[in-house]
Formats: C-alpha cells, sequence, structure tokens
C-alpha cells in the first residue's frame, strides 16, 4: 500500500513537462499531442543547453567569442551558436517543427523532413543574456510556436509578421542556480524545476500570478543620456519616492523571471542609437508578453500593447516596458505625457 506522503510525492514527481502539457489542453487529440511532444524536445535543448554550461569553466570552446557578428550586427559568442545548433538538431526527424527563426540566423530555417507534416514554426533566442555567459551568471533561453500558415518564398516569412495574440504557446528555460522551464499555452503559467536526478522538469508552480504592483524597477540606467525626456522623468520621479528598489542583471530572462515572480517593472526603452530599443519583437519581447498578460501583467511600448504590434520584419525591435499592471500604468502615463507635449509643441 502507498501511504498519503507517499503518494503526494509520487504525484508531484510525475507532473513532468509533457503530461502537465496535456492536462493543460484537456485532451489527448493530436494538437495536444504534438504540443506536448513540442514541449518535450524544448525541454531537452533546454538540458542539452544547461550541461554544456555546467561544464564552461572546465572545457575548451564554451566561452568566448566566434569572430563573427549575427543579422543583429552583436558579436555571436560561442554558446549563441552552439544554442542556436541545439534548438535545430532537437526538432530535426520530429515531424513537428518545420521552420526556426532564430535571433542568430540572418533568415527562417527550413527543416525539410518536417514540412509535408510539421505545422508549428518555432521562434527563439538561443542565449539570452550572452553577455552574462563568461561570468557564470544567469541566462536563458526564450521560445514561442505560431501555427504556419505559409510557405515563405524569398526568406521573408511573411506569414510571421503576424501579431502576438497568435502564439500559441510562448516560454522561457533559465538557467540559474537550478535550470527552469517557464511557459503558457494560453491556460495560465506553469514553472517547472529541472530535477537533475531524473533528468526531467518537474512541476514547480502552477498559474502564477504577478503581483499587481511592486517596488522594483529593471533598467539600464547608463543609457540616461540616450534616453526621451519623458522616460528621464519616470526615472526622476522614482528616484525621489522612497522605497524603490533597482535591480538589473542583464538578461531580460532573468530580470523578467523575477517580475513574475515578485512583481515589479522591467523597461528597455528607445535609446538615440536605438529608437526601436535592443530588444526584438517575435523572439524576446511578444513571448514574455504572452507570458505576462497570462499572469496577470502587462506588457507595451509605452503606446501599444505589445501583443498588437505588427512586425514588418523579421528581426524587427520594440521598446518594452513589462511587468506588474499598476508599474506599467505608470511608465506609460509618463511616456504618453511626452507624446502629448511633443505633438502640441509641433502644432503651435
Ligand atoms: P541577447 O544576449 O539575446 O542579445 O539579449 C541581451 C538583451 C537582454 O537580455 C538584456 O536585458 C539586454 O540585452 C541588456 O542590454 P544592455 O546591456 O544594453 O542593458
Ligand atoms: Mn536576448
Ligand atoms: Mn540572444
Amino acid at each position: 500500500m502507498v501511504n498519503t506522503g507517499q503518494k503526494y510525492s509520487l504525484d508531484r514527481d510525475c507532473m513532468t513537462l509533457s503530461r502537465h502539457v496535456l492536462q493543460q489542453l484537456q485532451s489527448f487529440g493530436p494538437e495536444a499531442q504534438d504540443l506536448s511532444a513540442i514541449m518535450g524536445r524544448l525541454a531537452l535543448a533546454g538540458k542539452l543547453i544547461a550541461r554544456h554550461l555546467s561544464s564552461a569553466g572546465l572545457m575548451e570552446g564554451v566561452l568566448g567569442f566566434t569572430g563573427s557578428t549575427n543579422v543583429q550586427g552583436e558579436s555571436v559568442k560561442k554558446i549563441d551558436e552552439y544554442a542556436n545548433r541545439v534548438f535545430i538538431s532537437v526538432f530535426e526527424q520530429s515531424g513537428l517543427v518545420c521552420r526556426l527563426a532564430s535571433e542568430e540566423m540572418d533568415k527562417p530555417y527550413y527543416i525539410p523532413e518536417n514540412c509535408p507534416i510539421g505545422r508549428y514554426s518555432l521562434l527563439y533566442d538561443p542565449v539570452d543574456g550572452s553577455s552574462n555567459s563568461d561570468i557564470n551568471l544567469n541566462i536563458g533561453s526564450i521560445f514561442s510556436i505560431r501555427q504556419q500558415e505559409g510557405m515563405d518564398e524569398d526568406g521573408q516569412a511573411r506569414d510571421l509578421l503576424q501579431n502576438g495574440r497568435k502564439q500559441l504557446a510562448a516560454g522561457y528555460i533559465l538557467y540559474g542556480p537550478s535550470t527552469m522551464f517557464v511557459y503558457s499555452l494560453g491556460t495560465g503559467v506553469h514553472a517547472f524545476a529541472l530535477d537533475p536526478s531524473l533528468g526531467e522538469f518537474i512541476l514547480s508552480r502552477e498559474n502564477i500570478q504577478i503581483p499587481e504592483s511592486s517596488s522594483t524597477y529593471s533598467v539600464n540606467e547608463g543609457n540616461f543620456w540616450q534616453w526621451d525626456e519623458s522616460v528621464r522623468d519616470y526615472i526622476r520621479y522614482v528616484h525621489e519616492q522612497e522605497g524603490y528598489t533597482a535591480r538589473y542583471s542583464g538578461a531580460l530572462v532573468s530580470d523578467f523571471h523575477r517580475i513574475l515572480y515578485q512583481g515589479g517593472v522591467f523597461l528597455y526603452p528607445g535609446t538615440v542609437k536605438k529608437p526601436q530599443g535592443k530588444l526584438r519583437l517575435l523572439y524576446e519581447t511578444a513571448p514574455l508578453a504572452f507570458l505576462v498578460e497570462q499572469a496577470g501583467g502587462r506588457a507595451s511600448t509605452g503606446e501599444t500593447e505589445i501583443l498588437d504590434v505588427v512586425p514588418e520584419k523579421l528581426h524587427e525591435r520594440t521598446p518594452l516596458i513589462i511587468g506588474s499592471k499598476e508599474n506599467v500604468a505608470l511608465v506609460e502615463s509618463f511616456v504618453q505625457q511626452g507624446t502629448r507635449a511633443s505633438q502640441e509643441a509641433v502644432t503651435k
């Protein structure tokens, strides 16, 4: 006989990611099976990258730069290249994902053997926060799943140029003291922790709800000189209030993870050098916006909900204000006041 305590712990240990997906969708139908299998492959990618990172200080060829630059003009790290390849490899021979698009690839990548039946596209940031990798600090991977609605003849992938509400699923993997897999299928946000003894992601927190507000803000204040006056006004306001705390890790995934659990706001506004900010819509801001809305928070460009932004190109950037509802609304009120003031100045 199994006693109650043992049963509880067995139930918990058996709530693996793939089982959780089927439970969320309340179906064993083909789409549910596909999404469950996709999450299983993404989990394998996460485990492979986590394993690679765990030997970073011991093995040659993990850390440092490759010497090349990606389509964004950013220096590519060996870990970016490795992780990008991992996501491709785990979906080969899967029959699931026909096309992948990532920060590290100029154009979408097709896996021809999957395309006759693979109904999905995977968009991903293989390593987010890669400047943290050489110093053994938190980094992550971000992913988004969309239905594939067309093939692209010229590498433009026009069917991907739709708003973020078209996402079927989104999530991230956080490589921290433990490896965590956080995802949503549009039915709440759920977090799993990697149990190294089992090699499985086991449910850690279900239906995460972000606090309505918090006094934590997360932004690279080194860009102050490059911001619009309205963003500077918000930061001046924060500095004059009692109780605010700044936290900025250099990896969006880890700043977002903290905010998801504890509340607050992350912002990456446009700068003089990058008017649309640094972060990319399809595989950074839209997936996290999908998650934050599912957790009861918000994500905005300052003027528009991130999930309503329709990109014109694959690697499009957006300003980002994301987190607790009240914090996001406060930043927005500063940004919109600035927009009104500049419009009035033009009409005068
Ligand atoms: P990536 O490593 O995928 O290029 O992303 C880095 C991003 C994001 O993770 C982080 O929040 C931000 O860049 C940090 O940028 P700054 O150094 O300009 O603050
Ligand atoms: Mn990134
Ligand atoms: Mn990246």
